[in-house]
């Protein structure tokens, strides 16, 4: 049942088949197939390392309406990338990519995926998806998408990283790398979905050991998820909504970026604890409690305690920051509440 070689023409011609007829069309998608923009490729799949597609899509022509080119990118400030970058999460990507856009601007784009690996915050995978697409190199991406569908067509429930690379390659279309695996990514998120696989959709159907195990959704296992650690910390907004006092985060606490000044709550210490120290730091008071808000990222939980402060340091416009969804959320408690709780009685 699982694929032999002897399948191998058979099953690559049904999927892109499937795939030319049902791909979706995405905004990075254009240009001849694997002579795409390296640019607008490149800028895509960092992007949707993170982010869905739907939300990745907006996020995109956002980042390319503000940085149109790889000159553009690299002659703008970081500050100005950052805030295009703005509740995208990982900042790290959007320094990386600024800097690799400077190595661009300066040598030329890389010319096969060993060139793309040499270029700061570009891994396998990113290398992978981007010599396939737009250079048309035979590279087989290998992502969630790509991991769960080999590992149903094998019925291998445990499938190591190792072991999916090695059936990627092996199935990888080398006539067309790029339409191969963006045929598998797209499988993956519409038809061989994580819960409830659309089996009676699926142009891979007749091959797939997990079909024929008659429990698709089982394949692969669920995985450990490694702990997550709980955050909390408190913080003041000093200021309203559109005008707060901000300073640059170090540590755990989404570090690098601006964003309201914050404590983080240590041991067994209560909120109390962190929040005389916050205020002491600032030279500022504390006028109330505006409320709580939570975000939630890959290995970190945040609960963050929000006060109104006074004093301290003077307010900024907050509008030409980039601020982490926390800290949105957190001037969004202050929209809903500082009317109630300062309020003349
Ligand atoms: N996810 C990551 N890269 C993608 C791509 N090129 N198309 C669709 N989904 C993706």
């Amino acid at each position: 049942m699982t694929p032999t070689p002897a399948d191998l023409p058979a099953l690559r011609r049904v999927l892109l088949t499937w795939f030319d007829a049902r791909g979706r069309d995405l905004p990075w998608r254009v240009g001849p197939e694997g002579g795409r923009d390296p640019y607008r490729v490149w800028v895509s799949e960092v992007l949707l390392q993170q982010t869905q597609v739907a939300r990745g899509q907006v996020y995109f022509e956002r980042f390319l309406a503000a940085f149109p080119t790889v000159e553009a990118l690299a002659a703008a400030p970081l500050e100005a990338v950052l805030k295009a970058w703005e509740g995208c999460g990982y900042y790290a990507r959007a320094r990386h990519l600024h800097r690799a856009a400077g190595v661009v601007v300066r040598e030329g784009w890389p010319r096969d995926f060993a060139g793309w690996r040499a270029l700061p915050g570009v891994g396998p995978y990113t290398a992978a998806a981007v010599s396939s697409l737009a250079l048309g190199e035979a590279r087989a991406v290998n992502d969630g998408n790509v991991r769960r569908v080999l590992a149903r067509l094998w019925g291998e429930a445990r499938p190591s990283p190792a072991w999916v690379q090695a059936r990627a390659d092996e199935l990888l279309d080398p006539a067309r790398p790029g339409a191969w695996n963006e045929a598998l990514m797209d499988l993956g998120a519409t038809v061989c979905t994580p819960k409830a696989p659309r089996c009676a959709e699926c142009p891979l159907a007749g091959w797939c050991a997990a079909r024929a195990s008659g429990d698709p959704a089982g394949f692969p296992a669920p995985q450990e998820r490694a702990a997550v650690r709980e955050v909390r910390a408190v913080a003041l907004l000093i200021g309203d909504a559109e005008r707060a006092v901000l300073e640059r985060r170090g540590g755990s606490l989404l570090g690098g970026l601006m964003g309201l000044p914050s404590e983080e709550v240590r041991g067994d210490e209560g909120d109390a604890a962190a929040l005389a120290r916050l205020s002491a730091r600032l030279g500022a008071t504390v006028r109330g409690e505006l409320g709580e808000v939570r975000h939630t990222m890959t290995h970190r939980r945040i609960r963050l305690a929000v006060y109104a402060g006074a004093g301290g340091p003077a307010p900024v416009p907050v509008a030409g920051e980039a601020l982490s969804r926390l800290d949105h959320k957190a001037l969004a408690l202050w929209r809903q509440r500082a009317a109630s709780l300062f309020a003349p009685k």
